[in-house]
């Protein structure tokens, strides 16, 4: 049932490699095995900053202009999308350069009913600045607060090895059944083969 779900969070800025290395090799591929199991929360801010100016928020991203502009944009496809098809768009784009290119084949594969107009709508109009301005909230409160992007939560609590995150999640599953891949994981982190 939905309260068992793992929920796995994830904090960052759209430009960081990091971040975007994390989303694509780890993410991704454990959303596609266990997604069954998963609620995957993306929150596009990391390591931005804001101001009150003259009371409009205005934002100054790690990346550039450019960043700020991109975490606006998947800010609105996590408010105009159904949550695969946001998530997937999103992996999508990530995974390749010049995303403001790239948007509208993105979009055309995952969520074909939506224009990239009205997303870029919402990206530079008003709707935009407030979803960046709720993410900069949520990430200013994150208790401990976040000491680099991507900042990985996994049912609250922070995730230091990126790389664990399909196991960690098949060991905090408390439903019935696994997923079949939990049990056939025969993976063994970090373990050489000497000859
Ligand atoms: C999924 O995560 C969101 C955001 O953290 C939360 O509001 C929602 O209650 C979670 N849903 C489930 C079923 O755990
Ligand atoms: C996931 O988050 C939701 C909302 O915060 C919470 O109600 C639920 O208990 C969490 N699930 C787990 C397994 O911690
Ligand atoms: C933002 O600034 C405006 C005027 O400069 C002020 O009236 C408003 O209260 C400020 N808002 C916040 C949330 O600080």
């Amino acid at each position: 049932s939905s309260e068992l779900l793992v929920n796995v969070s994830l904090y960052y800025e759209s430009l960081c490699g990091g971040c975007r290395y994390f989303l694509v090799r780890d993410l991704f591929p454990t959303w596609l095995m266990v997604m069954e199991i998963l609620n995957v929360t993306l929150v596009p801010y990391g390591n931005a900053q804001e101001r009150n100016v003259s009371g409009t928020w205005e934002f100054t991203c790690q990346h550039g202009e450019l960043e700020c502009q991109l975490n606006k944009v998947e800010a609105c496809l996590l408010d105009q999308l159904e949550n695969s098809a946001a998530f997937l768009t999103i992996v999508c784009l990530e995974q390749l350069d010049d995303m403001e290119k790239h948007l509208k084949p993105c979009l055309e594969l995952y969520a074909p009913e939506v224009s990239p107009d009205s997303i870029m709508d919402c990206a530079t109009g008003a709707r935009g600045t407030q979803l960046m301005h709720a993410n900069a909230q949520l990430t200013d409160a994150l208790q401990p607060p976040h000491q680099y992007v991507p900042w990985i939560l996994v049912n609250g609590k922070p995730l230091k090895d990126p790389s664990q995150l399909l196991s960690l999640v098949c060991q905090l599953y408390q439903g019935e059944e696994k997923p079949d891949v939990c049990s056939s994981m025969a993976i063994t982190p970090r373990e050489v083969c000497y000859k």
